[in-house]
């Protein structure tokens, strides 16, 4: 995971600096990211899935042009799901054929710039879509690289599945009943559009590999009729994202070698059984690769003890750049960082400092009982989905991010600044 280590005097360093003088340096709350990790998990996947298969950085979980540079030269290719990521991929020079398009609905000047540029590929949401993008293809004289998004009917039993392969839900075309098969049949009847595959994302924080292996099975049940029905055979599968990472002990998330043998397993298989020629696959991590890269380092500013109950410890963040424990009931770890304490652990809830109850960062921890004012506090594995899904609540001004590397630091995304906030006040 990240290079972290305690200096001599008991503060945590990370990448070689100590947390104290990166808050000196930056302010807090603040998100630390590792860069070298980011990189090396990078690697990792582009190594586990080979030269037979692609991996998409899903953007929604963190996205800079730093990133976007990052992932260039780390051979990864990016998923976006807006407008506003397709033009932050195109700002920092992320190749147009290497970018896929998400979502559920794209407004038609979001496809149309696709188009424009040329984007690798458009995952087609809805049937309407389908008529759009074949529309927007048509006039600008282009035929268009797409693949359909199917929802394969796994069924969420456990909170680990934040769900989207369940048929009762906004994403995708279904295989039961018919809609996906539909799908492929009006795709193929349209001269501007050309079907390279299927799309199957399941769903977010999965540990277990059954549902991508069902997943799997079921989307080379598709390309097996539409080759019986159309005589075509298409050259790609995605199998989407998802794959859980570690917030706290207990989780036993799976790498990326694990998965890409148990996905890259049952395609084979199951193409060999069906016949056909193994497509090209491809995935898309977001959560895997950012998440454990990055902690949130905030400061502690006041305490409350209930005397045999716990202590509120409120930090300078909050549900501001972290809503992920109000919004899923998300669990988090936090440790003291800006020095070592024998003291006793105490009971302790970690809250932020906006206006309401609800404003958890941590929901149960020990800290040390001699917690104070101006200690420093790490909350890990904040990389993914907490700056993506920061807000400005109560003005809460977003915290930067501060890449280390070699023993240097950086903001990739600087702090915002009270004149941000006011930049959009008309009036
Ligand atoms: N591909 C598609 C089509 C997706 O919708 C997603 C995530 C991914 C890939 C990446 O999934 P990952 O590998 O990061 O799990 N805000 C939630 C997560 C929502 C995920 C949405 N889609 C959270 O904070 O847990």
């Amino acid at each position: 995971a990240q290079t972290v280590a305690r200096t001599g005097e008991g503060a945590v360093a990370v990448g070689g600096l100590d947390v104290r003088a990166l808050a000196e340096e930056f302010g807090t709350p603040a998100y630390v990211l590792d860069e070298a990790d980011f990189r090396a998990r990078c690697r990792a996947w582009r190594d586990a899935f080979g030269q037979d298969a692609d991996v998409f950085y899903a953007g929604k979980a963190f996205l800079s042009r730093a990133v976007v540079r990052w992932l260039h030269e780390e051979g990864l290719n990016l998923d976006v799901c807006s407008g506003g990521e397709l033009a932050t991929a195109l700002a920092a020079g992320m190749p147009p054929e290497r970018i896929a398009l998400h979502g559920n609905n794209k407004s038609t000047e979001e496809i149309a710039r696709a188009v424009e540029v040329g984007v690798g590929r458009i995952v087609l949401d809805s049937f309407q879509e389908i008529a759009r993008v074949a529309h927007v293809a048509r006039a600008l004289g282009r035929r268009q690289p797409v693949q359909i998004r199917v929802t394969v009917g796994v069924e969420a039993h456990t909170h680990e599945f934040i769900a989207t392969a369940h048929e009762d839900q906004k994403f995708g075309l279904a295989l039961a009943g018919g809609q996906a098969a539909e799908a492929v049949r009006r795709v193929l009847g349209l001269e501007s559009l050309e079907l390279t595959g299927i799309h199957s994302h399941i769903g977010s924080q999965i540990f277990d590999m059954a549902g991508f292996e069902v997943s799997a099975r079921r989307v080379v049940g598709l390309l097996t009729e539409v080759r019986d029905e159309h005589g075509v055979e298409l050259p790609e599968i995605d199998l989407g994202g998802g794959l859980g990472i570690a917030y706290t002990p207990e989780d036993d998330p799976r790498e990326p070698h694990e998965i890409a043998k148990a996905l890259g397993d049952i395609v084979t298989r199951e193409c060999e059984a069906a016949g056909l020629a193994v497509p090209r696959l491809s995935v898309e991590p977001g959560r895997a690769i950012v998440g454990p890269t990055a902690f949130t380092l905030y400061e502690v500013g006041t305490l409350k003890e209930l005397e045999g109950l716990r202590t509120y410890v409120s930090v300078d963040g909050g549900m501001s750049d972290n809503i992920r424990t109000a919004l899923y009931d998300a669990e988090y770890t936090v440790a003291l960082v800006s020095r070592s304490s024998e003291a006793e652990p105490m009971l302790s809830r970690v809250v932020g400092k906006h206006c309401e109850s609800g404003d958890i960062v941590v929901r149960d921890a020990f800290l040390p009982a001699d917690l104070a004012p101006g200690d420093l506090l790490a909350v890990p594995a904040t990389g993914a989905y907490c700056r993506s899904m920061a807000s400005n609540y109560n003005h809460a001004l977003r915290p930067p991010v501060v890449a280390v590397r070699d023993g240097r630091a950086r903001e990739i995304v600087r702090r915002e600044t009270e004149e941000d906030l006011l930049r959009l006040d008309v009036g």
